[in-house]
């Protein structure tokens, strides 16, 4: 056994038992005949005094140590002397009194401290994300990530949802980014392009009778990247059949006020507020105004216009995705009068940021034709992008809708997080490089051979 103990745990219940602790050196403090260091775990702190006698062996290799080092200690827990205690730690009552001292691993001198603040470039932390992360307060973030996404899942399997895998290896799912290719080795000259996101393998789940399916999926999306953008991100998945806009409104707030109450301890008021995309644009100007009620301000944004027209291509685009439904009584707009055309798509923006996105979807194979041919695929290129869902239309396909919350945006709001850089364990820059591996990097010539690709001319780099 390595440890008996984690350094978060001896209370004065343990005076007087001899224990076992592991973990890092957080701090050392050198009083001659006397040394005290703070030692460190994902649990906590204790401190342990250790001396010369009568164990001069553990104060001979406690001289040596250096911050971060990784020791095992073991000990007495003894009370600490009285003006001595930090009430503000779990284990501030106590100290280890040191009868030996291992050193595990060392550590070389720090490119930065791992305190709660540090004045460090982004490039810096993320390259030794390992020591950043071994701060508190990042730490703090990934307990709390997991709790939430403990809590989403004990509510949507509580409500029946299948949580259920789909592929990474697939076929384009526009999302409005470019796509992350990947070459495939057995067929030549082909590519599997990386999910924006799971929605037509959530929708075909629908046509298979699974009723209510979620994910806690990673979806990839080959775009600029700003704060609250990376190339891979995480999104709660939802999507049911046999629903209304009303049974999705309902579920996500009976869902967001759930999880808040369990996680965070916090009260939410619901229904949320209710605004459509016309008088958000006409009374905010924005169509994710920072509107509603209460420190988390939910709002839900409803009735987006179905097209939306791009003046560079001279053609109308779908303003959410082209599965999104058109209103029935707007179906007699298409092509006489696009952009009066409303869809049943909606956004849900917590304190003025758009957290969610869904819509009640087409489920019959002649609309979504029709919509493909609005947004300029022709029949043939709509078969080749989507042939997998149009054949599936032909065989019962339910009404069903659904949604998709970006965890990692809903996660740095709560965190109060500048960027969702901080919530995601290991991101990558504004730039799209991981500093840590140093992703993306040049391959050898074998494994271009080997893909049959060939790079058309070296980049500067
Ligand atoms: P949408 O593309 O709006 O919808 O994405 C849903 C939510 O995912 C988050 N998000 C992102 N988060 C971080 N980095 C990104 N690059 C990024 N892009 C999007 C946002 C957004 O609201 N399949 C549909 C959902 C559906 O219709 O059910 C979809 O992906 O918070």
């Amino acid at each position: 056994m390595l440890r008996t103990h984690t350094c978060g745990e001896l209370t004065e219940d343990n005076i007087g038992q001899t224990v076992i602790l592991c973990g890092w050196v957080a701090a050392r403090r050198d009083h001659g005949k006397l040394i005290f260091i703070d030692i460190r775990d994902r649990y906590g702190f204790t401190q342990v005094v250790i001396t010369p006698k009568p164990y001069p062996a553990a104060y001979e290799t406690a001289k040596q140590l250096k911050c971060e080092d990784v020791v095992r200690i073991t000990g007495e827990v003894n009370v600490r002397p009285a003006k001595t205690e930090n009430p503000k730690i779990p284990t501030g009552l106590v100290e280890l009194f040191t009868h030996n001292l291992e050193i595990l691993n060392s550590s070389k001198d720090l490119p930065f401290q791992i305190e709660d603040t540090i004045e460090v470039s982004e490039e810096i932390k993320l390259l030794h994300r390992y020591l950043d992360l071994r701060r508190s307060t990042m730490l703090e973030k990934f307990i709390i990530r997991d709790k939430l996404n403990y809590k989403f899942r004990e509510f949507l399997n509580r409500e029946r949802f299948l949580e259920v895998e789909t592929p990474f290896l697939t076929k384009s799912t526009p999302e409005g980014a470019r796509d992350f290719l990947v070459p495939s080795r057995i067929n030549p000259g082909m590519f599997y392009a990386l999910p924006q996101s799971p929605q037509l393998f959530k929708q075909i789940l629908m046509v298979s009778g699974f009723d209510r399916y979620y994910q806690i999926a990673r979806c990839f999306r080959d775009e600029d990247l700003r704060r609250d953008r990376q190339p891979e991100f995480t999104q709660l998945d939802i999507e049911a059949s046999f629903v209304s806009e009303e049974d999705l409104f309902k579920l996500v707030e009976e869902m967001f006020r759930f999880v808040f109450k369990e996680a965070l301890g916090i009260d939410l008021t619901i229904p949320f507020t209710r605004i459509s995309y016309q008088e958000a644009m006409a009374t905010h100007q924005s169509d994710k105004p920072d509107i509603g009620q209460g420190q988390y301000r939910f709002l839900w944004v409803c009735d987006f216009p179905l097209f939306e027209y791009n003046e560079e291509e001279g053609r109308w685009n779908s303003a959410h995705h082209p599965f999104t439904a058109p209103k029935e009584e707007d179906i007699a707009l298409l092509g006489k009068d696009m952009k009066n055309i409303r869809s049943r798509a909606y956004d849900l923006v917590l304190n003025g940021v758009e957290i969610a996105s869904g819509s009640i979807r087409i489920h019959s194979r002649d609309l979504q034709q029709k919509i493909f041919s609005s947004i300029g695929l022709t029949a043939e290129e709509a078969q080749q992008k989507f042939a997998h869902l149009l054949r599936a239309f032909e065989y019962g396909a339910p009404p069903h809708g659904g949604l998709a919350v970006g965890l990692d945006r809903l996660y740095s709001i709560i965190t109060g997080c500048e960027s969702i850089r901080e919530v995601i364990a290991f991101p990558k820059t504004q730039k799209g490089i991981c500093p840590l591996t140093e992703a993306p990097s040049g391959v050898g010539q074998r494994q271009l051979d080997e893909l049959n690709l060939s790079i058309k001319e070296k980049p500067e780099k």
